[in-house]
């Protein structure tokens, strides 16, 4: 088999930084031992998130320098708004600074307390957003997306049965729209087929009900259903992406992930009165609606990284890094949500810490070994980001307990992912002595970005 190499070569570097183990030791001590409150410069490998981390192309870099600086109408806005117009084959389109700005304006639009959002899982910060409005975000993943050891081709699917469900349930009139999550990031960055987007839509037409993607990562996903499902293998991944947003009403998106793009968002409809509510609320928040919170230069940028992730060698490249680590990662046997996601390798810490409880957190465990291990920042998705409480105020476990190494697009060689690999085996050797935690500080949202932790 021929090695499938880096589709580029590098042009500019950054340097690493290595500190000690008892520095690092020191570090997340001062930290609260939470990843997320240390200095990025004292993370060796940062695989923390691949939102907004990726490194641009010469043709990106080139075409911030035509940056259209004006305020209104700008030459830069019509790049992106064409080039998003293209993929998706949508009317309206809203710049936003990032992902959850333009899933603010959709809530705070359209959604009134009481009503349910069905979803295959929502990220954090949508469902955030819906209960910041009073909202209930109901995830209705297909049972596969849940067991991190089926290793079915389409693990992010919705169940349709269970959307079935949820609209006889709620009624229609408290659903205002339905989402789909364009790869799973919170089920391990599953691909959703095309097949279950068209079901989705036709059960939701059935009821009037329309459907926003969040697309984050349709080019991965398109991606995915080029390489698992029938009929698609001679498409382009164009093709794809332009079916898939076919069957929605509207997106929300973050350029910081598909749209290779350190910055940036949209949100698209093609229903003209959505369209005028969502600009009101644009102007107030992000800026004129031709720049949303961007400068023109950022703009360019993505209209490029845009169509960038849609070329096939690329997402072939950065597949094969993905299958890299997490072969290498079952050949040592370290339990990960198999087959492997679109944009990271997801470590299963409930199966790798059996001693600990999932409420003393043993994704925490996981990140924090790997941490001082190697300088290695990967990110819990579990208890702490998902967890919920019950009426009674009692803490609820999430279905999975997992710890992304997500991969940052374009930035990271085969060497790093070998030290990696190195770390990971030290962590998973030792696991017996990883210590579950307790959180002494948390806020009401999003606590996992700001909560301290104690080792239990
Ligand atoms: N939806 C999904 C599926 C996401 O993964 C994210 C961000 C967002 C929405 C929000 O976008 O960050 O631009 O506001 N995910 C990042 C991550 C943060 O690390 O997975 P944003």
């Amino acid at each position: 088999m021929k090695t499938i190499i880096e589709p580029f070569r590098i042009k500019t570097t950054e340097p690493i930084k290595i500190i000690s183990k008892e520095e690092r030791i020191k570090a997340l001590k001062e930290a609260h031992e939470n990843v997320f409150l240390l200095d990025a410069e004292d993370c060796c490998i940062d695989l923390l998130t691949d939102s907004g981390t990726g490194a641009m192309s010469t043709r990106q870099w080139a075409a911030m320098m035509l940056g259209d600086e004006s305020y209104a109408g700008s030459k830069s806005w019509k790049h992106f708004e064409k080039t998003v117009q293209h993929i998706t084959g949508i009317k309206h389109i809203l710049p936003t600074h990032q992902g959850r700005a333009a899933e603010a304006i959709l809530a705070q639009t359209l959604i009134r307390k009481g009503h349910v959002i069905p979803n295959n899982s929502h990220f954090d910060t949508t469902r955030a957003n819906i209960e910041y409005v009073g909202g209930i975000a109901a995830n209705l993943l297909c049972d596969e997306g849940t067991d991190t050891a089926d290793e079915s081709p389409f693990k992010g699917n919705m169940d349709i049965e269970k959307l079935e469900a949820c609209i006889a349930e709620h009624g229609k009139e408290k659903i205002p729209f339905a989402m789909i999550t364009v790869t799973n990031n919170t089920g391990g960055g599953q691909p959703v087929s095309m097949a279950n987007i068209k079901a989705v839509k036709a059960v939701l037409n059935k009821h009037n009900i329309p459907l926003v993607i969040d697309a984050c990562r349709f080019a991965e996903n398109a991606y995915f259903i080029h390489e698992r499902e029938k009929g698609y293998m001679g498409k382009s991944l164009l093709d794809i992406a332009q079916e898939m947003f076919s069957y929605a009403d509207g997106a929300t998106m973050s350029c910081k992930k598909d749209g290779l793009a350190n910055i940036g968002g949209f949100l698209i409809c093609n229903n003209d009165s959505w369209a005028e509510e969502f600009r009101n609320l644009l102007i107030i928040r992000e800026g004129f609606p031709t720049y949303g919170g961007l400068a023109g230069r950022d703009l360019e940028a993505i209209a490029v990284g845009l169509m960038e992730a849609l070329e096939y060698d690329y997402q072939v490249y950065r597949q094969a890094t993905v299958r890299y680590l997490s072969e290498r990662l079952i050949d040592l046997g370290v339990p990960i949500v198999k087959p492997a996601g679109g944009h990271a390798v997801f470590l299963d810490a409930r199966k790798m810490l059996d001693h600990i409880p999932d409420l003393q957190y043993p994704g925490i465990g996981v990140v924090n070994a790997l941490y001082i291990e190697g300088g290695v920042r990967g990110v819990e998705l579990g208890s702490v980001m998902f967890g919920s409480f019950d009426e009674n105020g009692r803490e609820q476990a999430s279905p999975l307990e997992l710890v992304r190494l997500a991969f940052p697009r374009r930035v990271y060689t085969q060497s790093h992912f070998d030290y990696l690999v190195e770390v990971i085996r030290e962590v998973w050797k030792n696991r017996a002595s990883i210590p579950g935690y307790s959180i002494t500080y948390q806020t009401r949202f999003l606590r996992h970005f700001t909560c301290h932790f104690e080792k239990v």
